[in-house]
């Protein structure tokens, strides 16, 4: 790679300061796909040094810290930094740092000899060992329960990290080194930190950045009950744009910053800053552990309000008993999939088709349909092979299974009523999840109650505080909590009375029934 190997400290520059030049110069040589497939994106300066800030002032003479995925040593730098001028007895640092990519040692090596010679000018003495392995694979035995009472296992006062991002296969070796803690598809990060939350000691902490997903959702399922069960959530930072984060590198996924000790504490703080220009002024707010993790459960989802209205929001939601499944209801995924039925997918109503709703036939409370789209046939030949994939004609909701970023409303829904069209079947195709009854019919006002509630801004509301993607899954549908089923066919009434689907109506209705204002 044709990379500036001689770039040198500015006089006066700051490690981190340093590594971050580094780090982007090293970035801007490499091409986009080689970043994504070794899960390359490095800390700008801002989010290393806020990193850095939130680690627990210590007393200690020495201190132990890992970097796993160390890039050119940003994060490190801005840790040992912040404690050292926060630590007055502080005279030896033992820094541990992980990264495969062996084109970065002589700058990872170029960073700790500054950085070296930084603390000796405050009598501090730095040891850096740097190892181009696979942190997963040389470490993924921290996970056994035996490793937890190894008085010969290195462990850290801080660990810090910004880990690879990419998707793992599930024969991957690190997958199935780690398999109690994956459920089908996971993620690299995910490994990361279940085994940090293991290499720590008694009074040690982690700081990461990762994507949210494994706030919520089955595939983290496993990793949340583990990391909820060995370490705790002290603080977390959310930002509200994707893009300013690391836009250098086009990384969109929502990011949040965890801070997590082995000491229990009941309170977490949330933070929350637009991007990275904003976050030394970033809002906080101290909020009881239990409102913020649902502990007692098994889903263990990470929820993280931002607001007062995201509070109430959360409080009102708990206090709902029920899910659709206690109501009778039910939630699956469209069983139309249009590669695998192409050829009797057509655009012309006949005796022997019937409607195939897709996504762009679904608007807030309206299912519009045929909308003519090109290879989006609204039509389905009703054949052997395809009554598999059919639904009897009755009443549903249909509900977007993802948003786009311009929509205001991650949760788009429409009521169908099987007297929309004389047919015996109906097609739902795979990007949309339906709602019905099992063994039954929902009833008109359900329906429409159901589809009011799913599209208002107090659900959605809901939704963002666990979900930072665009995605809508059938599971965490299936695990939210509803109100009473009689609340869902009252405000399902209304609607119907009034003849008003407007959503603003919608909002000002369900805020009105459960007494709160968004
Ligand atoms: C998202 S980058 C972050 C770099 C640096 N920590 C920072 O904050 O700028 C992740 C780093 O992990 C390294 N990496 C990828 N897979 C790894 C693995 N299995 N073990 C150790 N390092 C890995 C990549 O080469 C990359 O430098």
């Amino acid at each position: 790679m044709n990379m500036d190997t001689h770039i040198q400290p500015i006089f006066g520059e700051t490690p981190s300061c340093f590594a971050e030049r580094v780090g982007f110069s090293y970035s801007s040589c490499s091409i986009q796909k080689e970043k994504k497939d070794k899960g390359q994106f490095f800390t700008p300066h801002g989010i290393a040094k806020f990193m850095g800030s939130i680690a627990t002032p210590t007393q200690s003479t020495t201190i132990r810290i890992l970097d796993p995925g160390c890039g050119s040593l940003v994060l490190s730098c801005a840790l040992i930094e912040s404690i050292a001028t926060t630590n007055n007895c502080l005279r030896e640092v033992i820094l541990d740092v992980y990264d495969t990519d062996t084109c970065l040692t002589p700058l990872i090596n170029k960073v700790a000899n500054y950085l070296k010679e930084w603390l000796e000018y405050r009598n501090i003495t730095l040891h850096t060992s740097l190892y181009n392995d696979d942190f997963v694979i040389s470490n993924h035995h921290y996970l056994s329960s035996q490793d937890l009472f190894d008085s010969n296992r290195v462990r850290y006062d801080y660990i810090i990290s910004n880990p690879p991002y990419f998707k793992l296969a599930k024969d991957d070796y690190r997958t199935q080194s780690c398999i109690d803690i994956v459920d089908g598809q996971t993620n690299i990060y995910a490994l990361f930190m279940a085994i940090c939350s293991r290499m720590l000691k008694d009074t040690g902490e982690m700081i990461f950045i990762t994507p949210r997903s494994f706030a919520s959702g089955r595939y983290f399922q496993s990793f949340r009950n583990f990391l909820f069960c060995n370490v705790s959530l002290d603080f977390v930072h959310l930002f509200s744009t994707r893009k300013d984060t690391f836009a250098k590198d086009d990384v969109l996924q929502e990011l949040i910053i965890s801070k997590f000790t082995t000491q229990n504490s009941d309170k977490v703080v949330v933070s929350y800053s637009n991007g990275v220009n904003d976050i030394e002024e970033s809002s906080r707010k101290e909020y009881s552990k239990l409102e913020i993790v649902d502990t007692g459960s098994d889903d263990k989802i990470l929820f993280i309000p931002t607001t007062d209205d995201g509070v109430n929001v959360l409080r009102l939601f708990r206090s709902w008993n029920g899910c659709m499944g206690d109501y009778g209801f039910k939630i699956s995924t469209g069983p139309v999939v249009a590669f695998r039925t192409q050829e009797h997918i057509v655009d012309q109503h006949d005796s022997n088709t019937v409607p195939l709703y897709w996504m762009h036939n679904v608007v807030k409370m309206l299912t519009d349909h045929p909308v003519v789209r090109k290879n989006k046939g609204q039509f389905i030949c009703i054949t052997q092979d395809t009554k598999q994939v059919l639904l009897p004609n009755k009443n549903y909701i249909f509900l977007r299974r993802m948003s786009s970023k311009d929509d205001d409303s991650r949760l788009i829904a429409a009521p169908y009523f099987g007297n929309m069209s004389k047919d015996k079947y109906v097609g739902v195709e795979n990007k949309l999840n339906y709602i019905y009854r099992v063994n039954g019919h929902l009833r008109r006002d359900e329906t429409i109650g159901l589809a009011a509630l799913l599209n208002s801004k107090l659900f959605d509301e809901y939704f963002r505080l666990f979900n930072g993607s665009i995605n809508v899954s059938a599971t965490e549908l299936r695990i939210m909590p509803f109100p009473p089923i009689d609340d869902i066919r009252k405000i399902g009434n209304k609607i119907i009375l009034n003849n008003n689907y407007s959503i603003d109506y919608i909002n000002s209705l369900v805020e009105r029934h459960f007494n709160i204002q968004l």
